[in-house]
């Protein structure tokens, strides 16, 4: 019995198969590799000890590569990380985001359907949330999105819920990620930006490893307590772990379910660079720019269903995130 991870050689996917394979459990892992690296399936096997995790490099949009995948295992579960994730890259190609975050969504779960697996753990974001209108954010807060990529999101939990109305023995627990940086404290699995980042943390370890020369902190007027955008940043392998605790509820509970993973505490940018610095004692120069269109000022978590249903709860600092991200790219681009 496995559990099938979509998107395991990307940056979440991979920490999860990491903590999946420690708990016990057997995973094989689908991703075309689009974003990712076949070294972190390495790394994976590298960090776990373990040498034979079946990794199929196969689009999740393909119906027969990936029956063909249950036809020669047994599945018992799935984890759905598969999709693309750039927001900026979403609104410029709209069609390549609903073709590809859709596509490879229906596709798994007609293949699920077909052979009776029915338990489902999805990787939403807190994007989903739009502009809430108050903090920290509950699940029960409406629900709108500002790009294409966060509206592929949405009208997947639509799709998710409308199959669990169908099947009442489907089970599917979409997790809401808020804001994951950090990497492997062994400095083998990371985050591997394509070209410039969009997201703050990657963009700081390239300014930090000499890559890029200035972060642009977007905007110092908001109603903040320094100005700049508060968001929950959440280590990733607090992240990952909350993954096997969603698996467990979803053995235990059938239906459509929500859960925010996040810290439920809110850091500004500011705090960001000035944590970064001093943990990891370097300087990250930096120049206040224009608000980037979009931004909300503060988004953080109530992360109070997931402690009480799911009995998860992040523990890590934003010092740990800080340490291991920088030990990351120290290790992958010096
Ligand atoms: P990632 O890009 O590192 O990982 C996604 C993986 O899916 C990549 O390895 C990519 O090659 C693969 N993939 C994409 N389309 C595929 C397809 N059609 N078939 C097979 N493989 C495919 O991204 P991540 O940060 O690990 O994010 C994982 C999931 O979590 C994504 O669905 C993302 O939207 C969601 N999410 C991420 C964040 C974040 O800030 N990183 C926040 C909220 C939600
Ligand atoms: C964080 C803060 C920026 C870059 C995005 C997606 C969201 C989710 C997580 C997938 C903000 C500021 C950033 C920079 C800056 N992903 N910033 N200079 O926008 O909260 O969320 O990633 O689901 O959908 O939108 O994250 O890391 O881009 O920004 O000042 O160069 O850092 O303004 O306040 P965001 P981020």
């Amino acid at each position: 019995m496995a559990v099938l991870v979509t998107g395991g050689a990307g940056f979440i996917g991979s920490h999860t198969a990491v903590e999946l394979i420690n708990s016990g459990k057997e995973i094989i892992i689908v991703d075309n590799l689009c974003n990712s690296n076949i070294q972190s399936v390495e790394n994976i096997k590298k960090i776990t000890n373990i040498n034979n995790i079946p990794f199929f490099e196969y689009d999740c949009c393909c119906k027969k590569k990936l029956t063909e995948i249950f036809q020669k295992n047994h599945i018992e579960s799935v984890i759905h990380f598969a999709g693309l994730k750039a927001v900026g890259e979403s609104v410029e190609q709209p069609l390549k985001y609903y073709s590809n975050n859709l596509k490879s969504t229906l596709t798994l779960c007609e293949v699920m359907n077909k052979f009776n697996c029915n338990k489902l753990v999805f990787s939403s974001s807190a994007t989903v949330y739009g502009s809430p209108e108050t903090v920290p954010i509950k699940e029960t807060f409406p629900t709108s999105t500002t790009n294409p990529y966060g509206t592929t999101k949405l009208m997947i939990e639509n799709i998710l819920k409308d199959i669990c109305i169908a099947n009442p023995n489907f089970s599917v627990a979409c997790l809401r990620y808020f804001n994951p940086i950090g990497a492997h404290q062994s400095g083998l699995l990371g985050e591997v930006p394509n070209g410039i980042p969009n997201n703050l943390m990657p963009y700081i370890t390239q300014v930090a490893v000499g890559k890029l020369k200035i972060l642009s902190v977007f905007g110092n007027d908001y109603p903040t307590h320094d100005g700049t955008g508060v968001r929950d940043y959440i280590h990733v392998v607090d992240l990952a772990k909350g993954h096997l605790n969603a698996l467990t509820y979803i053995e235990n509970h059938c239906g459509f379910e929500t859960f925010n993973l996040g810290t439920g505490v809110g850091y500004s940018v500011l705090d960001i660079i000035k944590t970064f610095e001093e943990i990891n004692n370097i300087t990250i120069p930096y120049k206040i720019t224009e608000r980037r269109p979009g931004d909300v000022a503060v988004c953080y978590a109530d992360p109070t269903k997931s402690k009480d249903l799911l009995n998860w709860q992040a523990n890590l600092s934003l010092k740990d995130m800080c340490r291991d991200s920088w030990n990351f790219t120290k290790s992958t681009f010096k």
